[in-house]
């Protein structure tokens, strides 16, 4: 049996931290050991402590004077916008038919789709994110690419192939028909093989029919345990265009709701503009709310009340997520900085402890997925990030000055990015540092 064991500054959350004095939330070890046996935690704590279950042959890394926290996961991110990223312009409507569909057609070609996923997972692993929930293109052969290149990995990832039947050029257009039969192939091959989940993923209410939110709706009740994604009141004419398709919906959430697409796993990205009915109806049936700031910033598409969302009597699950290409950086840390900002536009702050719960234990548990990933849990998987605080000249300038934990944080996500990122593990091996280049 394979054992390894880090030695480093432990972090990892045990609930959601009420304030910043709140330390019982998270369990910090200043000289702090996690034992990794066969891609498994199987002990954190004191390193003395730890070490004592170790074995002779045990591989041990040093990783002091550093921070080990568990891997970050972005709940909502399209790996085929790799080269979306960075388009000028416009706002929503008009950034997927200028650049997004255009580019998404390319996947039709496997090659392609096998190369921007390999490109793409190398992206997450160097900004040390080890799980996300992905967008493929309407290809089945663009979700069987990402797949392939995941399961190789041994990384924990959610992903579907978009399901999209109008409202968009022929080149990434399925039918109801077709996106059923491809989404039901693809879960039989992919869904629990290995750490591989499968999420039945209609794009938006505006690229599909009614005859393809049916078929969204009969694969939900079929495989329940699968999640769900879409997107959701991200900004006001697709609000408006989306209501103009379905006259007889109350609201947006409402089209969602008729198909019987919320539920405990199903993740809405962006809802920006909800009415309170429609937070009501998502808090009601357990939907995940999914913050994109540097999208929502991007694209000019709104402010997300996440205190607001957070506190309301009927409170919704929140996730975070880089949303890239609509997103501008593949990092969470600058997506976490980015989310401060704009908690402060509405009047309220978001303290350096909860923003890293929410990178971690807090979108884990939006995804249903903290009982394998998102804390240094023993019995869970050892997907791990360790972290340089002292990265670049000006980090190690401020940390002279710093003096705690928190203000540590907070320089990580106010200037950190993947120059912060000394290692990751993905099931234990180490993942950052294989990479080509
Ligand atoms: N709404 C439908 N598709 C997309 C997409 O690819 N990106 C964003 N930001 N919003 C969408
Ligand atoms: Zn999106």
């Amino acid at each position: 049996m394979m054992s390894t064991l880090l030695r480093g500054r432990t972090l990892s959350f045990l609930r959601w931290p009420e304030t910043i004095d709140d330390h019982a939330a998270y369990a910090y070890q200043e000289d702090g050991g996690l034992l990794i046996r066969d891609g498994k935690i199987v002990a954190a704590g004191p390193y003395a402590e730890v070490e004592k279950q170790a074995g002779a042959d045990t591989q041990r890394i040093d990783h002091r004077p550093h921070l080990i926290l568990p891997g970050f996961i972005d709940a909502h991110v399209h790996y085929p916008q790799l080269q979306v990223l960075a388009s000028y312009g416009a706002e929503l409507l008009e950034w997927l038919n200028t650049y997004t569909f255009p580019e998404e057609s390319k996947f039709r070609d496997a090659q392609y789709g096998r190369r921007v996923a390999r490109l793409f997972l190398d992206e997450m692993i160097r900004h040390g994110t080890t799980s996300v929930a992905a967008y493929c293109s309407v290809h089945r052969q663009s979700a069987e690419a990402f797949f392939e290149e995941s399961h190789a990995r041994n990384m924990l990832n959610i992903a579907g192939k978009v399901m999209m039947d109008r409202n968009a050029p022929e080149g990434v257009l399925d039918t109801p028909q077709s996106g059923y039969d491809d989404t039901k192939a693809l879960i039989g091959e992919w869904h629990g093989k290995g750490r591989q989940l499968y999420a039945v993923t209609p794009r938006f209410a505006i690229t599909s029919s009614p005859e393809q939110m049916e078929m969204a709706g009969a694969l939900v009740k079929e495989f329940p345990d699968l999640h769900m994604q879409t997107h959701l009141s991200e900004n006001h004419a697709e609000i408006a265009f989306t209501c103009e398709l379905y006259p007889q919906a109350k609201d947006y959430t409402d089209v969602y709701e008729h198909y019987g697409l919320l539920g405990k796993k199903s993740l809405f990205g962006h809802c920006v503009h909800l009415s309170e009915r429609e937070a009501d109806a998502l808090s009601d049936s357990g939907s995940i709310a999914v913050f994109c700031p540097t999208s929502n910033l991007f694209l000019g598409s709104g402010l997300f009340d996440y205190q607001r969302y957070r506190t309301r009597d009927k409170p919704l699950r929140i996730a975070t997520a880089t949303d890239v290409g609509g997103g501008t950086n593949y990092s969470m840390l600058r997506t976490m900085d980015e989310g401060y900002k704009v908690i402060a536009l509405n009047g309220e702050k978001l303290n350096p402890f909860q923003s890293f719960w929410q990178m971690t234990r807090g979108n884990a548990e939006a995804l249903s997925v903290s009982d394998r990933v998102g804390t240094l849990n023993a019995g869970t998987d050892a997907d791990v990030v360790v972290l340089d605080s002292s990265a670049t000249p000006i980090m190690k300038l401020r940390m002279e000055t710093v003096e705690t934990l928190a203000e540590e944080l907070f320089l990580l996500q106010t200037v950190g990015d993947d120059r912060a990122i000394r290692e990751v593990y993905v099931a234990g091996r180490t993942a950052k540092s294989d990479l080509a280049g």
